[in-house]
């Protein structure tokens, strides 16, 4: 095993083991995420449902089946990505997180991002979406890829809003056909060479 793929081993099982806030104590088991450790594109949801609480894995339900057919629709698989969540263990009742939760929760995703180190990541719903770009709707800016920090975000509807508002479907559908396109666009721009610098006449 590489270091990356030791590294989010080592951090998924303290995550499994995490007291930090009082989601541990209703939790069946955390969810601390999945896919590949060396993955250009990182998901990054709400947080677990009941399906996932049960097994320990993000996106088993109904908006996982979604978001398999949203990355089958561009050739990927969910073993070619990493899923992540923003909070790791599930509220009761799938409430909203609270800010305490999220803000306790931070410092796994971070980790979790340095040591995947993506070139792309994609948010999916409003409480990913804010961790990224405050104040913001998501009706404004979906789709739209921003570089922060090195880092193309790209901010989506939640999958799940999809299966409530069959409008939404389309519009996500739209805006996950774009991803390809985005990171042909990261690849050429690392792959030019850079200009060389203007050589400078010496006027005796
Ligand atoms: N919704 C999320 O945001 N994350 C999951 O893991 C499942 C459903």
């Amino acid at each position: 095993m590489d270091d990356a793929t030791i590294a989010l081993h080592d951090l998924s099982e303290q995550v499994a083991a995490c007291p930090k806030c009082a989601l541990s104590k209703t939790r069946t088991k955390a969810v601390p995420g999945a896919g590949d450790p060396h993955a250009d594109i990182v998901f990054i949801g709400e947080g677990p449902g009941y399906n996932e609480d049960q097994q320990g894995l993000p996106f088993v339900g109904q908006a996982g089946k979604f978001l398999d057919e949203l990355l089958a629709s561009i050739d990927l698989r969910r073993e070619d990505v990493y899923i992540a969540n923003v909070i790791k263990c599930r509220p009761p009742n799938n409430r909203d997180p609270q800010p305490g939760e999220i803000e306790a929760c931070a410092p796994w995703l971070d980790q979790q991002l340095d040591i995947i180190k993506p070139r792309m990541i994609v948010t999916l719903g409003r409480f990913s979406m804010s961790r990224y770009f405050q104040g913001q709707t998501i009706g404004r800016i979906h789709g739209q890829p921003k570089k922060i920090d090195g880092v193309v975000v790209v901010p989506m509807y939640h999958p799940a809003a999809a299966l409530h508002q069959a409008n939404l479907r389309g519009t996500i559908m739209e805006d996950f056909k774009k991803l390809p396109g985005i990171l042909r666009e990261l690849s050429q721009s690392a792959e030019e060479p850079a200009k060389p610098e203007p050589v400078q006449m010496k006027l005796l």
